[in-house]
């Protein structure tokens, strides 16, 4: 048995709605519910945990009930995403089924073309490794600029990736490696795998998947559409 932490407390200020990009509608149901069905799917997992915003709890808590039933639990986001994250690992610890060795597939809410294979290579890759990402190779030259004006380095295209998620580790772990941070630290590193890899964790890449965007700006939203309908429908 697994647990799917799916991040949902942002604003989505890109993507600049009424509303948090992850309650938009996504072909007839709200992103947020796109992506905890696409882990309701999978056979190893067992909890989902939303970590939303207390503004949209019980809107949240009442979609979930509807469309998934007794496999989600919703609780509160935090002030940044890694708060969102401890939050939900502080949920699923009062589960009797969740000790320290449970794996958690931490996700954006806001990714909902999350596929099996990741969710399976991202299980797979515990045996190996503390953590682990999804990524894709970059297809872009990447460039590096401290001002945004010039650049100041040309790093080799086949060396870059982008990172996706989930992001996956096991329970006790994130505790040790969090509990192990100073403040600055924290408030500093926004990225889960960076704050493995600042205390000496090796970060294994799963092969993501171009599918697997993550919704920003309003063009994404017709983007997904499009995605949905060729591969749900
Ligand atoms: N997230 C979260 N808690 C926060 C901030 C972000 O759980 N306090 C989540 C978002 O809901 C999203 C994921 O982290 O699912 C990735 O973040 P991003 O795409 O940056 O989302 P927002 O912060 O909502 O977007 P923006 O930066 O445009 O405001």
């Amino acid at each position: 048995m697994v647990v799917a932490g799916i991040v949902a407390g942002g604003t989505g200020s890109r993507m600049g709605a009424d509303r948090p990009k992850q309650m938009l509608d996504l072909c007839g149901r709200p992103v947020l519910i796109r992506t905890a069905e696409a882990f309701a799917r999978h056979k190893e997992v067992g909890h989902i945990i939303i970590g939303i915003h207390l503004d949209w709890y019980d809107e949240v808590k009442s979609l979930a009930e509807k469309y998934l039933g007794s496999i989600v639990t919703v609780t509160k986001g935090g002030s940044d995403r890694n708060e969102t994250v401890l939050n939900i690992i502080q949920r699923a610890k009062q589960f009797d089924d969740v000790g320290e060795e449970t794996i958690i597939l931490t996700h954006d809410a806001v990714r909902p073309f999350v596929s099996e294979r990741i969710i399976d290579g991202s299980i797979k890759a515990m045996d190996k490794y503390a953590i682990c990402t999804a990524a894709v190779s970059a297809t872009d030259t990447i460039v590096v600029s401290g001002d945004g004006a010039e650049v100041s380095d040309f790093p080799l295209r086949s060396t870059m990736y982008q990172v996706q998620t989930p992001q996956t580790f096991r329970v006790g772990m994130f505790e040790k490696v969090y509990s192990g941070l100073s403040d600055k630290e924290r408030a500093e590193i926004t990225d889960v795998c960076k704050l493995f890899h600042r205390k000496g964790y090796e970060v294994g890449l799963i092969e993501g998947d171009r599918r697997n965007i993550k919704l920003t700006y309003p063009d994404d939203m017709a983007f997904a559409e499009i995605l949905y309908k060729k591969n749900f429908r």
